[in-house]
């Protein structure tokens, strides 16, 4: 029974276009994902929007509604999809290619897969080294390049009577850099894009362009991309909700599980060392030192945030914290991430632990792709604008207000958007608190 005021949320009505550049590993796993479920050929492990329930009220009042009879989600039939890419595979050809589907499988959703043809892209060599291709657009400034992107947002809004789109980056990872003097304002954003300033990646003009069209934009790379002040006042002003960075799949999920329990218990942690092997298109791109910066800082923040070592150095203030990447091309999609913990315990006492995860990383992503284009389409239509913090449970590199320290507790984050999405049903939060049964 909702006690306080709900948000406003309109209807999901019509379809929802999903539009993706990148159209690699992850997102064809996801696309012919969400066609599988569709035909029955499949479950949709790992996505709470299609899975998970949520408690209401207190725990004697059993009502633990499915997220998505609680909230109003679109439905997978009203997905469309369509993407951009620097090569001209159909989605079908490209996941293919990925191998992270089997070929049966793909076969019997070879029709919606074989339909998406990418649209051409937007690409700078600078930002990604090792990959180059030939579907790109070529003529004129950034600034035409982004209003091409709006033009090819229009088109398939129209072509495929779509009565709301989102955009998720599903491409490849750019090199690291820091937001610049080009990043800071709107004026000078736009005016960078006139003059080919060097500092606007393309996955920044990606976003201006989904923003400009007003449609949310989320960033499944460690990518700078719109975590800008130009872009972030932009998504304001254009009342559009955003997310980002970079999927919480494989190696930081794990970590994002232990740390918290490390931490709750008070045991000490002196050096955590994390290696992966993976032979996939990404795995290739992040051979570049460039590329395999931006994942290193997002990989690297976690810890730091968890433990807060300045809240207690006797336990975490020498931790030795280190990530390697290694691409190996026999293990395709099928990475291996091993972790070596050294922790100690009363009196200092060391202890080990080994982490072993084969995982698949675009099966692991997959479901956090869907749920992100379905929470932040909702987020569209209860009005919320700007970065949506409850969807942190996503990300490695949670996006935040300035000044404000991300929170990587993938319990914490459960709770804030289980909580947010109480909020909007204007239902008791829950704090766990728990006297009232014993009074
Ligand atoms: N799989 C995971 O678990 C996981 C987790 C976190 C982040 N990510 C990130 O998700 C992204 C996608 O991963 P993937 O495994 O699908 O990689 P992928 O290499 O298979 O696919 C990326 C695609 O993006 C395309 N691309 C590159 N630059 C582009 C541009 N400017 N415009 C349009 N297309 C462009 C590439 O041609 C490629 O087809 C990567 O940045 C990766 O780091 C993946």
């Amino acid at each position: 029974m909702p006690t306080q005021n709900q948000v406003t949320i309109a209807p999901a009505e019509g379809k929802l276009g999903v539009l993706i550049p990148g159209i690699g590993a992850v997102s064809t796993t996801f696309i012919a994902g969400v066609e599988a479920v569709k035909r029955g050929l499949g479950q949709p492990i790992g996505s709470l929007t299609q899975l998970a329930t949520i408690r209401l009220g207190k725990r004697t009042d059993n009502r633990t509604p499915m997220i998505k009879d609680f909230v109003p989600l679109a439905a997978l039939d009203d997905l469309v999809f369509g993407g951009w890419d620097i090569y001209p595979d159909t989605a079908y050809e490209a996941a293919s290619n990925a191998r992270v589907l089997e070929e049966p499988l793909l076969t019997k959703v070879k029709d919606p897969l074989q339909s998406i043809k990418p649209m051409a892209a937007v690409f700078d060599q600078e930002y990604v080294k090792r990959i180059n291709g030939p579907n790109v657009k070529t003529e004129g400034s950034k600034m035409d390049k982004a209003q091409a992107l709006v033009a090819d947002i229009e088109t398939f809004r129209k072509t495929n009577g779509c009565s709301r789109l989102m955009m998720i980056w599903c491409g490849s990872t750019e090199v690291f850099h820091r937001p610049g003097a080009v990043h800071q304002t709107l004026e000078t954003f736009e005016k960078g894009l006139a003059v080919n300033d060097p500092d606007i990646a393309p996955s920044q003009i990606y976003a201006y362009a989904a923003l400009k069209s007003g449609v949310p934009f989320a960033n499944g790379a460690p990518n700078l991309t719109h975590d800008i002040p130009a872009l972030l006042d932009l998504a304001r002003d254009r009342q559009v909700p955003i997310c980002g960075k970079d999927f919480k799949t494989g190696q930081t999920f794990m970590k994002t599980l232990l740390a918290p329990g490390f931490k709750a218990r008070m045991l000490g942690v002196n050096g955590w060392f994390s290696t992966n092997i993976l032979g996939n298109r990404d795995g290739e791109v992040l051979e570049d030192p460039g590329s395999f910066k931006s994942k290193e800082e997002t990989k690297l923040s976690v810890l730091d945030q968890i433990f807060q070592p300045h809240l207690y150095p006797m336990l975490y203030k020498d931790l030795y914290h280190a990530v390697r990447i290694n691409y190996y091309p026999p293990r395709g999609d099928a990475k291996e991430g091993w972790d070596n913990i050294d922790i100690f315990g009363w009196l200092g006492y060391p202890m080990q632990i080994k982490v072993d995860f084969l995982c698949r990383d675009s099966i692991l992503a997959a479901p956090l792709v869907l749920d992100l284009v379905l929470f932040l389409d909702l987020a569209q239509r209860a009005g919320m604008k700007g970065i949506q913090e409850w969807l942190s449970f996503y990300f490695k590199a949670p996006m935040t207000a300035q000044g404000l320290y991300p929170e990587h507790d993938i319990f914490i984050q459960l709770m804030k958007l289980k909580n947010t999405l109480r909020w909007m049903r204007g239902e008791d939060l829950i704090t766990h608190l728990g006297l009232e049964y014993y009074d």
